[in-house]
């Protein structure tokens, strides 16, 4: 049968109000540009008319700003999950104008299928090959594409002209059985294939629109000396560990955060003369990685996406036959399956928003209530490598926030799982220590020495217990934060019991 043509507009007037859309990619990578541009402008217009116009979005994880941007801008988003990272979204969703539901990226495709998030209407998938039999090859990114294409009544195929054909083999697309009928997951190192290279989908359901759009990726912030410095201290702490025979010669597979700071340490890990080439087993691949493929550093690479800047991404292309052997892209519930990243026993480096004394971990919500991205994929891994490492600043704002404070205002990782925490200052190893010794640790080792002394007199407040935990004075260095503007006026004698 052959494959059905419309245009943009054409597309959008098939998602109707109330709509829950699913959106192929994961972050900027591998969504649609076109399309969900068009919904915008109709939700507009249905808007001026004075008609109700709101779809519910549902993607890999955060997306580029032709979805979540253009939407929220457009007032037009009734429900979000799992992740963001859009300055309009964020703005929107912490002023209430939406529900979003902030969940474990793993952990979606299967919520969808469950049905304990309600019907997936209209898929919108970025490709860069469709064929009349229905095999859909995404381009970047997967994110839930296997599980949206299956489910949805409607799968519009943005047909990207920029993106090469040539990308077919890159996936590995597999989708998993809902219990009880689940099996083990085949993968049993990094570089196993156990899926299609594409998505198949019933070809009656699929609308193509052709595109012809740039990634919309930005590059990275040039290194500074903070990130540098925690580059550092972890390459140098898993040279101790290889030395102490903690990681074994031919090392661990390495899971890596999103952002700057990640990106800083795998570059420091690559200019290491001590540590050996290593594969990565995660959910973005970033910039650095391809580099470092390309100098030999990194073996191979296994991820969701290739969220990297439009000169890294041509430079991919260019060199593609070199690459397709060594990186393979999978959807989030197998990059991010906790079972899998237990058994390759996975580094899991990931970045805070604050750490507190005693080793629990805030990735989400600035003063306990401003959502700033979600959890991510951060749990997914942290809760189940071999190895947890929480990267921080020791400080934010200028030194008026410390990243390290009593007690966190929102925990999305506790200290049963956090293993390691390293700041430019150094590395706090919390294995097999209890709260206090902990508590040591992490303000000797990682906080400013300015906030040390108050960090001090927090836990010698004398409170009694396994973990000396003052419940009047626990969020003082917030409170000094909001009433001061900086951390460094807290002043724990106010919190004194009469
Ligand atoms: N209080 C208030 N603001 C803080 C803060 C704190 N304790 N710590 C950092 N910030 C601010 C920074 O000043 C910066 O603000 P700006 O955008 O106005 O400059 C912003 O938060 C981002 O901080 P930055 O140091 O640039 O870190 P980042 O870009 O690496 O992001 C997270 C850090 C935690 C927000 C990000 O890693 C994240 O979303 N993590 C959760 C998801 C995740 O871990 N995914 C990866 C799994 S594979």
């Amino acid at each position: 049968m052959a494959l059905k043509f419309i245009s943009a507009e054409e597309a959008a007037s098939l998602v109707k109000d109330n709509d829950n859309v699913g959106f192929s990619g994961f972050t900027h990578a591998g969504c649609p540009k076109v399309v969900p541009v068009e919904i915008a402008r109709s939700a507009e217009e249905e808007h001026a008319k004075g008609n109700p116009f709101k779809i519910g979005i549902f993607t890999g994880a955060s997306t580029g700003d032709s979805i979540d941007g253009a939407l929220s801008r457009a007032h037009a988003v009734k429900f979000r999950t799992p992740y963001q990272t859009n300055k309009d979204m964020r703005a929107a969703l912490n002023r209430g104008e939406f529900d979003f539901f902030d969940l474990h990226l793993s952990q979606l495709a299967q919520e969808i299928r469950y049905g304990f998030l309600g019907k997936i209407n209209v898929a919108i998938i970025e490709a860069c090959d469709v064929s009349e039999k229905g095999e859909i090859v995404p381009t970047t990114g997967v994110g839930i594409t296997p599980t949206i294409c299956r489910l949805a009544d409607i799968v519009i195929v943005e047909l990207n002209k920029k993106v090469p054909t040539k990308l077919r083999g890159i996936h590995d697309i597999y989708e998993l059985q809902d219990p009880p009928k689940r099996r083990e997951i085949p993968i049993f190192e990094v570089q196993n294939r156990i899926g299609l290279d594409y998505v198949k989908v019933n070809p009656d359901k699929i609308f193509v629109v052709e595109t012809e759009k740039d990634g919309e990726g930005d590059g990275f912030a040039p290194i500074d000396e903070v990130t540098a410095r925690i580059g550092n201290n972890v390459a140098d702490f898993f040279v101790a560990e290889m030395k102490a025979g903690r990681i074994p010669a031919h090392f661990l597979p390495i899971q890596s955060g999103v952002g700057n700071i990640a990106n800083a340490v795998l570059g420091s890990m690559g200019s290491n003369p001590y540590i050996p080439r290593f594969e990565i087993y995660t959910e973005v691949i970033q910039d650095a990685v391809i580099d470092m493929m390309q100098q030999g550093n990194v073996s191979f690479a296994s991820g969701c996406s290739l969220t990297v800047s439009n000169e890294m991404l041509h430079k991919f292309y260019d060199d593609l036959p070199f690459f397709k052997n060594k990186l393979v892209l999978r959807p989030s519930e197998i990059s991010n399956n906790p079972g899998v990243a237990r058994r390759l026993g996975i580094i899991a480096l990931n970045t805070a928003i604050e750490v507190d004394i005693f080793g629990s971990v805030n990735s989400t919500h600035v003063n306990g209530t401003q959502m700033m991205n979600g959890i991510g994929g951060s749990g997914d891994f942290t809760r189940n490598s071999y190895l947890s490492i929480f990267l921080t600043p020791s400080t934010a704002k200028n030194g008026a926030i410390s990243c390290i404070v009593p007690k966190v205002t929102h925990e999305d990782h506790n200290e049963h799982s956090v293993k390691i925490v390293v700041s430019e200052y150094g590395v706090a190893d919390l294995r097999g220590k209890g709260p206090r010794k902990r508590a040591e640790e992490i303000i000797n080792k990682c906080a400013h020495p300015d906030y040390r002394p108050l960090l001090h007199e927090y836990l010698n407040l004398g409170v009694k217990g396994h973990i000396p935990q003052d419940l009047y004075a626990c969020f003082a260095f917030h409170h000094a934060l909001a009433e001061t503007g900086s951390m460094m006026n807290t002043d724990f004698s106010k919190y004194q019991k009469p």
